[in-house]
C-alpha cells in the first residue's frame, strides 16, 4: 500500500515537473549555449597566457576544454532569479569553473582516478606531464579567489565580497571538495556507512554546487529566504548530479561522456548504483530533482532555467 502511495506521489511530481517546463516553453539548449559562450569568453580573458607560459597553457587547457559549464551557469542564473547584475557575478562564475577544472585535473592523475580522457581530449597530465598538471591544479585553485577579489566591480559591498571569497575558499578546500575527494579515495575497495557515503557526495560535488547558487544570490543582495531556498535546491541537484555521474559511468559511452566509462567499478568506488542498484539510483535522481523544483515553486522563485536544469539531470539518466 505504502509503495502504491509513493508511486502515486512520484507520478504527481512528474506531471508537475512537465507542466512547469511546458508552461514557460523554455529552450534549455539555447539558454545553455548562450551562457556557455559568455562564460567561455570571460574565462579566456582571465586565463590569458603570461610568463611562465607552460603553467598558463596547462591551466587554460582543461579549464577551456568543452565541458557543460553547469556550475557557472547556475551561478549566473541564481543572480538572475534574484534580480542581480550578471556583470557583478561573472568573475565569481569563472572562479567556480576554475575550481572545478582544478578538481578534474587532480581527479584524473594516476595517483587519483587515473584517467587519460577528459572532456573528449587527453587528460592534463597526458599532455603536460604529471608535475605541470599538479601545478596547474594548484594554480587554478589559488588564482580563482584572486579573480573574484580583483575583478568583482567596486560597487559591491566589501563585506559581501568577503563572505563570497570565504565561502569559495571553504568549499574548495578540506572542509569541502578536497575533504570529499580524500574520503572518496580512502573509501575505495571498502565498506562504508551511510554517513560516510553522504559525506563523499555532499563534499566532493554538492558544496561547489551550493556555492554556485549561493554566490549568485549573495552578490545580488537576495533576501535570506531566497538564499536558503537556492541553497536547498543546489544541495538537492548537487547530490543528484553525482548519482547521475555514477549512473552514467555504468551506462554511458566514451563518446557520450568524453571520459572513460566503467572506472568506478574498476577502482571499487562506493557509488549509489553499486550500493543501491541502478533502478533505485535512477529513482533517487528523480526524487531529488523533483524536490529541488518543488522548493523553488514553494518559495515562488521564478526561474524556468533552474526548473529545466533540474529536469535535465533526470533526463540524462532516463534516456
Ligand atoms: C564531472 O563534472 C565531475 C563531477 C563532479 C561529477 P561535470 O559532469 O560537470 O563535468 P564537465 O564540466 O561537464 O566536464
Ligand atoms: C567527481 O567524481 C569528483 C570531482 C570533484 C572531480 P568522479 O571521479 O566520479 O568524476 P569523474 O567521473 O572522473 O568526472
Ligand atoms: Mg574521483
Ligand atoms: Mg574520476
Ligand atoms: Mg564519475
Amino acid at each position: 500500500m505504502m509503495r502504491i502511495i509513493m508511486e502515486m506521489m512520484n507520478n504527481f511530481h512528474k506531471d508537475k515537473i512537465l507542466k512547469v517546463q511546458q508552461q514557460k516553453n523554455f529552450n534549455l539548449q539555447k539558454y545553455l549555449e548562450d551562457n556557455k559562450k559568455l562564460i567561455n569568453s570571460r574565462l579566456e580573458k582571465f586565463l590569458k597566457i603570461r610568463y611562465p607560459s607552460t603553467i598558463w597553457e596547462s591551466m587554460r587547457y582543461t579549464a577551456l576544454l568543452d565541458g557543460k559549464r553547469i556550475r557557472p551557469v547556475l551561478c549566473l542564473e541564481s543572480a538572475r532569479a534574484c534580480g542581480g547584475d550578471i556583470e557583478i557575478v561573472l568573475p565569481t562564475a569563472c572562479a567556480i569553473e576554475m575550481i572545478h577544472a582544478q578538481s578534474l585535473i587532480h581527479d584524473d592523475l594516476p595517483c587519483m582516478d587515473n584517467d587519460d580522457l577528459r572532456r573528449g581530449k587527453p587528460t592534463n597530465h597526458m599532455v603536460f606531464g604529471e608535475s605541470i598538471a599538479v601545478l596547474a591544479g594548484d594554480g587554478l585553485l589559488s588564482y580563482a579567489p584572486q579573480v573574484v577579489i580583483q575583478h568583482t566591480p567596486n560597487n559591491v559591498d566589501r563585506s559581501i565580497l568577503l563572505q563570497v571569497v570565504e565561502e569559495l575558499v571553504t568549499v574548495a578546500g578540506p572542509l569541502g571538495l578536497v575533504g570529499g575527494q580524500s574520503v572518496d579515495i580512502e573509501s575505495e575497495n571498502k565498506e562504508i556507512d551511510l554517513a560516510t557515503f553522504n559525506y563523499i557526495h555532499t563534499h566532493k560535488t554538492g558544496k561547489l554546487f551550493a556555492f554556485a547558487l549561493r554566490s549568485g544570490a549573495l552578490l545580488s543582495n537576495a533576501p535570506v529566504e531566497h538564499l536558503n531556498i537556492l541553497t536547498e535546491y543546489a544541495q538537492l541537484i548537487g547530490y543528484a548530479f553525482q548519482i547521475a555521474d555514477d549512473i552514467l559511468d555504468v551506462i554511458g559511452t566514451k563518446e557520450s561522456l568524453g571520459k572513460t566509462p566503467g572506472k568506478d567499478k574498476l577502482a571499487k568506488k562506493n557509488t549509489h548504483p553499486s550500493l543501491y542498484g541502478m533502478k533505485e539510483s535512477i529513482n533517487e535522481v528523480e526524487r531529488l530533482c523533483s524536490q529541488a523544483q518543488q522548493a523553488l515553486v514553494k518559495e515562488k522563485l521564478e526561474s524556468p532555467a533552474l526548473i529545466a536544469i533540474a529536469g535535465s539531470i533526470v533526463q540524462k539518466v532516463k534516456k
